[in-house]
């Protein structure tokens, strides 16, 4: 039996199936435990199946004698200190492409909504203040249909976008650390992207080069009438500079399903903003793909446990 630390309950049975073959020691609140439970309890643990709510950094790696494998049950890996895990031998594991088509269409969800003012037209409604009866010039919002979508990061979730944009007959730019032969899309720098797009759509992971990577600058480049959607990590966007561009009217909108800190702050100005929708990191809560990333996650850390090539590995 190997010993595993397991720091969430997760979906479906997969927690039972991880119990044949180890001994599950598990956090079972919905809270994140501390980062000194962790320590406290990592030290004879041969895995780790962690959220993307648990920093692994080096002091917790130093004190995992044992340990084999961390598996995230995320996409993201950025609050794990993969570089030293991996100069420790340990593998990392994580969850891509099965949370792929969710997250793309929370992002066009995202981007319907912020751009038809879905939000602001239901919040209307329940606060009773729908008075008027149909006029032409009432609650107007923006085409999605055949305007020009610019994706920053050409991933899973980048290509699933452009199969979605395709359907609503957009224009499709995007940039990218490399170029892509198989997708119906047009690569362009960064600045053109900005300066060219009528929805910018974030679909990068938050590393080095990417934190903060929206800054005033960039947000200063991007059309008057353009928006922002984001739900990859708050990081990504200098959030400051974001709540400065909303109010001031350098961009028209943005709909944010991640943020600098969550869960958000009662008192961010975001919640003041109208041209604003929020979503609380919802990118792949769905009950399919919640149940397959757990099938996965336990997949993974069992196969690296045994000496097996896992189904997928940070590398
Ligand atoms: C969610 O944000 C993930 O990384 O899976």
């Amino acid at each position: 039996m190997y010993n595993v630390l397991v720091t969430k309950k997760l979906p479906g049975n997969w927690i039972d199936y991880l119990k044949k073959e180890c001994n599950v020691m598990l956090w079972e609140d919905i809270y994140p435990p501390s980062k000194e439970w962790i320590l406290q309890n990592i030290e004879d643990k041969d895995g780790a199946l962690i959220t993307l709510t648990e920093k692994i950094d080096k002091e917790i790696i130093d004190h995992a004698k044992k340990l084999k494998v961390i598996s995230t049950y995320s996409v993201g890996y950025d609050h794990i200190d993969v570089k030293y895990a991996r100069s420790k031998g340990i593998i990392v594991t994580y969850t891509p492409e099965v949370l792929t088509d969710a997250t793309a269409d929370l992002i066009f969800g995202l981007l319907i909504s912020v751009a038809r003012r879905v939000c602001e037209g239901d919040s209307l409604i329940r606060k009773g203040e729908w008075k008027t009866p149909w006029y032409p010039t009432f609650m107007l919002g923006t085409e999605v249909y055949g305007k020009t979508l610019g994706i920053i990061g050409m991933g899973r979730i980048g290509k699933a976008l452009v199969k979605r944009a395709k359907g609503f007959d957009m224009k499709v730019i995007y940039n990218s650390r490399r170029k892509h032969e198989d997708i119906d899309a047009e690569y362009v720098d960064l600045d053109y992207l900005l300066e060219n797009s009528d929805y910018v759509v974030i679909a990068v992971d938050l590393n080095e080069s990417t934190y903060h990577m929206m800054n005033e600058d960039k947000l200063r480049r991007m059309k008057k009438s353009a928006f922002l959607i984001n739900a990859s990590r708050g990081q990504v966007i200098d959030e400051k500079a974001l709540i400065k561009a909303l109010q001031e009217g350098w961009i028209r909108g943005v709909g944010l399903d991640v943020f600098e800190r969550e869960p958000l702050p009662k008192d961010s100005p975001l919640l003041k903003l109208n041209n604003v929708v929020l979503t609380p990191h919802l990118g792949s809560a769905t009950i399919e793909t919640r149940d397959k990333m757990a099938e996965i996650a336990v997949k993974n850390l069992l196969l690296a446990l045994k000496g097996d090539k896992p189904i997928y590995e940070v590398r």
